[in-house]
């Protein structure tokens, strides 16, 4: 017979079983680690809170995403051999970031001036093109989900940067893609590469003159306050590959990444919609702030940049491969 106080011990040893429970079905969460390098108030970063938050509705929360911003886990390189480790489970890493995973084709889209307009741009992401060069990260073991657009790029520094001349011997920053460092070396520049996390600290103190980049990234790692000028060129295309480790993707349950596809769709779409006037408020608010004088290139400066720049095309396409730049550019003229 079930006496008081053996009822009320039930009830305990209940109690105790769910709250032992609770944390391990916590745990039974599937989590995305989702590392990235710049500030969250920036395309890619609130791309990736987007993502969150679908990602964990359409899964029911079957799905645990953590962001991890401002290379607060890792840096550039390491973020990449972390996640070939399953040490991170999705990156969004800058498509001039590929070369050293020995997929330099993703350097196509560094070529100065070959995307007159985001419109040109997604017809190469959005098509066949783009597609096929995500599949070659598959041999990598890597899955590439989705296009994430940043923006064009501005050069600064703390001289003015008018004409290719301007360039000459300016230590410049750049990501480790081949082609800016031929685009760096073309206006006489010395390109130094270095991770994102480490740019603001070497431009405070000298370490390099100038860098590139969008407004967006410039802005949220206050690199103006560091940068006396800064030319509105838009001469290259800084935008992303949202990739995952292939081992761990292909082994989620089938629901699951239903929902994860569905998740990934909606945040490219959210993430392009406002990579534009993200970029467009940064270069406001820097404008606002004083600190960086801001020019326009003239119609006849601007074509000195393009005659200097353009041998990058040809010089880049034994890397590249002749046949990714033909279908680039193929694709954006159609
Ligand atoms: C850079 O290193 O300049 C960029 O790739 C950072 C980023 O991820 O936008």
């Amino acid at each position: 017979m079930l006496t008081r106080r053996t009822l009320a011990a039930l009830a305990g040893a209940t109690a105790l079983a769910l709250s032992l429970a609770a944390p391990a079905m916590a745990q039974d969460k599937i989590v995305i680690k989702f590392s990235h390098v710049v500030a969250p108030d920036t395309p890619k970063g609130k791309g990736a809170a987007k993502f969150e938050e679908l990602a964990e509705a359409y899964t029911n929360g079957a799905v645990d995403v953590e962001v991890y911003p401002n290379s607060q886990l890792y840096k550039d390189k390491e973020e990449l051999e972390a996640l070939q480790l399953g040490a991170v489970q999705m990156l969004a890493p800058s498509l001039a970031k590929f070369g050293p995973l020995g997929v330099q084709d993703f350097e196509v889209f560094d070529l100065p001036f070959i995307f007159p307009s985001y419109d040109a741009l997604r017809k190469v992401t959005q098509g066949e093109v783009g597609k096929a060069l995500l599949a070659k990260l598959e041999d990598k073991g890597i899955a590439g989900l989705a296009y994430w657009d940043n923006g064009f790029k501005i050069m600064s520094a703390n001289s003015p940067l008018h004409v290719p001349d301007d360039f000459l011997g300016l230590k410049m920053r750049i990501q480790s893609s081949k082609v800016l460092e031929a685009e760096m070396n073309a206006l006489g520049a010395v390109p130094q590469v270095m991770a994102f996390s480490e740019v603001y600290q070497a431009l405070q103190t000298g370490v390099v003159d100038g860098t590139e980049n969008p407004p967006s990234n410039m802005y949220t790692q206050k690199m103006h306050e560091v940068q006396k000028h800064a030319t509105l060129s838009g001469h290259g295309y800084l935008g992303y590959a949202v990739i995952v480790n292939k081992q761990f993707w292909d082994g989620l349950p089938e629901d699951v990444r239903a929902g994860l596809d569905k998740a990934m769709a909606e945040a490219t779409d959210y993430a392009n919609s406002i990579a534009k006037e993200e970029n467009d408020k940064a270069l406001a608010a820097m404008q606002a702030a004083g600190t960086t004088e801001f020019h326009e290139l003239t119609d006849e400066e601007r074509a000195t940049w393009v005659a200097a720049l353009e041998p990058v095309h040809e010089e880049m396409a034994g890397r590249i491969g002749a046949e990714t730049i033909a279908a680039v550019k193929a694709a954006v003229a159609e």
